[in-house]
């Protein structure tokens, strides 16, 4: 597949981005759609979509098609996918190759309803994944060439990705299902509990953004909601403390993986990771206080990247744009993409007792910096190929175009 002319998608849980060779970011929305169920039609999508979220307008349903970082909804993302695109057509000709990032610990199932979302309607798209580690690690600006590594936090809205990343690859990596929106969940349970007041979730992201888990700068913010009592809207100020007691539990279990990952990673890769420090990606990383409680956790220097709600997309963009130049073709990004036909054919080839075109990759990534065996693409391919890793690789890249019955229930 050439990448002239693709597009990198990062499909978030609460936000998608598109870039568009030669263009740039072209869309930024959130991850939602709105159908009228009287017609059976979709209303709006993206920013016009959740503006209706937590309002309820009559034959309006709002659908967040995501959850914790896969598609929870296939028919409903598909729709959203092919709404953003149709509007990125603008930009330039009917673009066919997309490249999409997905969790790291996306199941094969998950990994292949994102590929349908894109193939089961027209016009269809020749689908390449990428872990969001790999993306959010180039992205944060480590230079993976040559087998070099590096230690990534993407805090988004669905999965928290902590990853150790090297050679273009995953080394280690833990998709923690804990993130923004599991904030603004536990800020709206503890201000019901707490203040007897119902508030949206739009309203408990605003008070985790102004009070994060420092208490703002104020100590307190303004809230509206309904009184749990009474029914009728009521404003509250809710103390800082209250919101940090809300997300103590999922600041630390963040902490907690960080910690983990860090104690994981093989001897080779301590250098780089000291040398490059932590990053930290993601909205959710904006978090007041947050920074700095994985430093503590991590003992080792740790920065937020610049502009943190883009830098997946950024990564993708530059995988992409490597892929075009040619570079990195030996130890290039890990790029997968869900083999159909003579496609098929050619991986099964590759299953084979000899791997031509990865074996110089292999020797780069020598010296403790193997793939996580919960990749197992990348993994078999890095590993000596064997017979039972051979049937693997074929179950897990071969896909029809279309999804089954099963996979558009899934
Ligand atoms: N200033 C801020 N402080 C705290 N959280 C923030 C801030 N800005 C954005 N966020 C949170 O960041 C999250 C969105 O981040 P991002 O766009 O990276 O997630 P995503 O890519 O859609 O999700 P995922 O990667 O988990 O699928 C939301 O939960 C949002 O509330
Ligand atoms: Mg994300």
């Amino acid at each position: 597949m050439r990448f002239r002319g693709s597009v990198a998608i990062d499909l978030g849980t609460v936000n998608t981005l598109v870039w568009v060779a030669g263009r740039g970011i072209v869309l930024e929305e959130p991850t939602a759609i709105a159908i009228d169920t009287a017609v059976g039609k979709v209303a709006a999508v993206g920013e016009a979509a959740d503006a209706l979220a937590d309002k309820e307008p009559q034959d309006i349903q709002v659908i967040h098609p995501l959850r914790d970082g896969v598609i929870a909804d296939l028919d409903a993302t598909a729709a959203m996918l092919h709404a953003f695109l149709r509007r990125t057509r603008r930009f330039g000709v009917l673009r066919r190759n997309a490249l999409v990032c997905v969790p790291s610990g996306a199941t094969p199932v998950e990994r292949r309803s994102i590929v349908a979302a894109l193939s089961v309607r027209r016009p269809r798209y020749n689908v390449r994944l990428i872990d969001e580690p790999v993306a959010a690690a180039a992205g944060a600006g480590f230079d993976l060439t040559g087998g070099a590594g590096g230690f990534i936090v993407d805090i988004g809205g669905g999965t928290t990705e902590v990853a150790a990343v090297a050679g273009w690859r995953v080394v280690r990596s833990h998709s923690l299902r804990k993130a923004g929106n599991a904030m603004d969940e536990a800020i709206v349970h503890a201000v019901r509990n707490e203040l007897g007041l119902i508030i949206s979730q739009r309203a408990a992201r605003s008070l985790k953004t102004t009070l994060g888990v420092t208490g703002g700068a104020e100590g307190f913010a303004e809230a509206v909601g309904l009184d749990v009592a009474q029914r009728t809207p009521r404003t509250e100020y809710v103390p800082g403390g209250l919101v940090a007691a809300a997300l103590e539990p999922i600041v630390a279990a963040i902490a907690g993986t960080v910690h983990e990952m860090l104690s994981e990673i093989p001897a080779g890769l301590a250098e780089d990771v000291v040398r490059g420090k932590v990053r930290l990606a993601g909205g959710g990383a904006l978090l007041p206080g947050l920074a700095s409680r994985i430093e503590t956790a991590a003992g080792i220097g740790t920065v937020l990247v610049e502009d943190p709600l883009r830098c997946v997309i950024r990564g993708a963009a530059e995988i992409l744009e490597r892929k075009d130049k040619g570079k990195g073709t030996h130890v290039g990004p890990g790029l997968r993409q869900l083999a159909t036909g003579r496609a098929r054919a050619r991986c099964l080839c590759r299953t084979g007792l000899s791997f031509p075109s990865y074996s110089s990759g292999c020797l780069a990534m020598a010296g403790g910096s193997r793939p996580a065996s919960s990749q197992p693409t990348t993994a078999a391919i890095v590993g000596m190929p064997t017979r039972m890793n051979s049937r693997f690789i074929v179950g897990t890249l071969d896909s029809s175009d279309r999804p089954s019955r099963g996979l558009s229930q899934a």
